[in-house]
């Protein structure tokens, strides 16, 4: 097993897929090794990757918002993404670029051992829920797999767009606080 330390280093050098040639820093997730609950977006946009850390834009800043609606820092949680380099003009991640990157969420999936992983948005849900996962209906349910609860929610990109929508995804946070709180977690 690799420590984050080497996963990191492996991210940092990665040319698996051209992803490797139009970023300018990949983006290992970060937050709190020992943490129950694992947030899994989709890739990281521009600002993320300029500064190698997930969720540092505006999205990022929407995100700390759910958090703290339900009493929660980043230090209490991990944040990852399914790829960790940005696609241009943020467009959604190909297949091949999933493929080629997944290893490194199993290996921080092995590493830090969720009890609760939150998918952010369709592209994660789909890749780790079901690939017909439906994120306008289907965000807040949950299931049971191997040992881990999984949900999703809606994506904090798609919340700055439809202000709206920002209260349903708060009653899906304190849901997982909830579950949390029943798996003893936090
Ligand atoms: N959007 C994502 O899906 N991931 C990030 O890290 C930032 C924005």
């Amino acid at each position: 097993m690799y420590t984050w330390e080497e996963l990191k280093q492996f991210v940092d050098s990665c040319s698996r897929c051209p992803l490797c040639r139009t970023r300018t820093h990949s983006v290992m997730g970060r937050g709190s090794l020992q943490a129950g609950i694992m947030f899994i977006a989709e890739a990281p946009g521009r600002q993320e990757d300029q500064q190698g850390i997930p969720f540092v834009g505006p999205a990022g800043h929407m995100f700390d918002q759910l958090l703290s609606s339900v009493s929660l820092t980043r230090d209490q949680i991990y944040i990852t993404n399914i790829i960790k380099c940005n696609p241009p003009f943020n467009r959604d991640p190909s297949e091949e670029e999933k493929a080629a990157c997944i290893d490194y969420l199993k290996y921080e999936t092995l590493l830090i051992r969720p009890k609760i992983m939150v998918c952010l948005g369709r592209v994660a849900a789909q890749r780790i829920i079901r690939p017909d996962f439906r994120i306008t209906r289907e965000h807040g349910t949950w299931t049971e797999r191997k040992g881990y609860w999984l949900t999703a929610v809606l994506h904090p990109s798609a919340l700055l767009r439809d202000p709206s929508r920002v209260a349903e995804a708060e009653e899906d946070f304190r849901r997982i606080r909830q579950k949390a709180a029943e798996l003893s977690i936090l």
